[in-house]
């Protein structure tokens, strides 16, 4: 199914860890909108983009189908739903685009109180809740496990206190889902961030500027979060000292100080976190007047 509309789509969490995170990081790409009442969808009031707010579980299926053209959503649903069409003999029609650097949580397996858990061996036989059952399924296989998946669709956490589950597998994120129902993690099954996906369907030419002008912006939005501009005084003897030491950083700009022959000023963008460790380095070798400045927008 083909998309004809001329706006762009893109599904994002409606309420959860990845919602407002989710609605910031577009924000800061520049776009502008307004909800509608039912605060299921968003309009773009400055861009031919629109948003769609649902459940997460339903956001991997959305870009697939082409319902919409871009989503915002954990590794953990975008995993469960390319193995769930796997085994239906189909391919997921969407590609990653970017991790986000949010929304870090895990699917893991945990269970009723004091436990010997010794590894994986330990599920042998054993019955386990979960909504993720193809990822659990694939985690079973790898580790040679035969044990009996029990579905559930929400509240997994309940089934070993129904006495329905041995064990559970599922999401872990501060934990505390866990520890209010008195259940201990004792295996982790996949790692997890938020990510944003792409149709594979090819876009009218119009739309694919957008969505490229976006993705674009999507990415300076990223490296600038940990990206600073660095500016300092240092003897031109310690330049190339100097260099090494600022955390990822292009040539950076070297301009002559007025009045003094030997010391110059180093301007650098520097593309990873900067530490006080590492100023107090770069004094060592004679830099001074260091200044650590965050930078606000960049577009490679
Ligand atoms: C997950 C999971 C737990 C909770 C764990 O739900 O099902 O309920 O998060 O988080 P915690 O470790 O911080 O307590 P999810 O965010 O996927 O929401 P959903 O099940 O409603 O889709
Ligand atoms: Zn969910």
């Amino acid at each position: 199914m083909a998309s004809c509309d001329k706006r762009i789509k893109i599904a994002l969490q409606k309420s959860g860890r990845l919602a407002d995170h989710s609605l910031d990081l577009l924000e800061r790409c520049g776009l502008k909108f307004t909800k509608s009442k039912d605060q299921l969808f968003c309009y773009g009031e400055n861009m031919p983009v629109d948003l769609l707010l649902v459940r997460d579980d339903d956001i991997p299926g959305l870009v697939s189908d082409d319902v919409c053209d871009l989503g915002i959503a954990g590794m953990n649903v975008i995993q469960e739903k390319r193995l769930q069409l796997e085994k239906q003999g189909k391919a997921a029609q969407f590609e990653k685009v970017y991790a986000l650097d949010f929304g870090h949580c895990r699917l893991a397996i945990a269970t009723q109180g004091d436990t010997d858990y010794t590894g994986s061996q330990s599920l042998q036989n054993m019955r386990i809740a979960t909504s993720y059952t193809a990822t659990l399924e694939q985690f079973l296989r790898e580790q040679n496990v035969i044990a009996e998946i029990v579905y559930f669709s929400g509240a997994v956490e309940i089934a070993p206190r129904l006495g329905v589950a041995d064990f559970i597998c599922d999401l872990v994120s501060t934990g505390s889902t866990l520890a209010a129902n008195d259940l201990t993690e004792v295996q982790t099954v996949f790692e997890s961030e938020a990510v944003i996906i792409q149709t594979l369907e090819p876009l009218s030419a119009a739309k694919q500027k957008w969505v490229d002008r976006i993705l674009q912006r999507l990415g300076g939005v990223l490296q600038v979060r940990e990206s600073k501009y660095i500016m300092l005084h240092a003897p031109r003897s310690a330049l190339r000292e100097i260099v090494r030491l600022l955390p990822g950083a292009e040539s950076p700009t070297v301009i002559p100080l007025e009045g003094d022959g030997d010391r110059v000023a180093v301007h650098a963008v520097c593309h990873e976190a900067v530490f006080w460790e590492t100023l107090e380095n770069l004094k060592s070798i004679g830099a001074s007047s260091l200044l650590v400045l965050p930078v606000e927008k960049m577009l490679a």
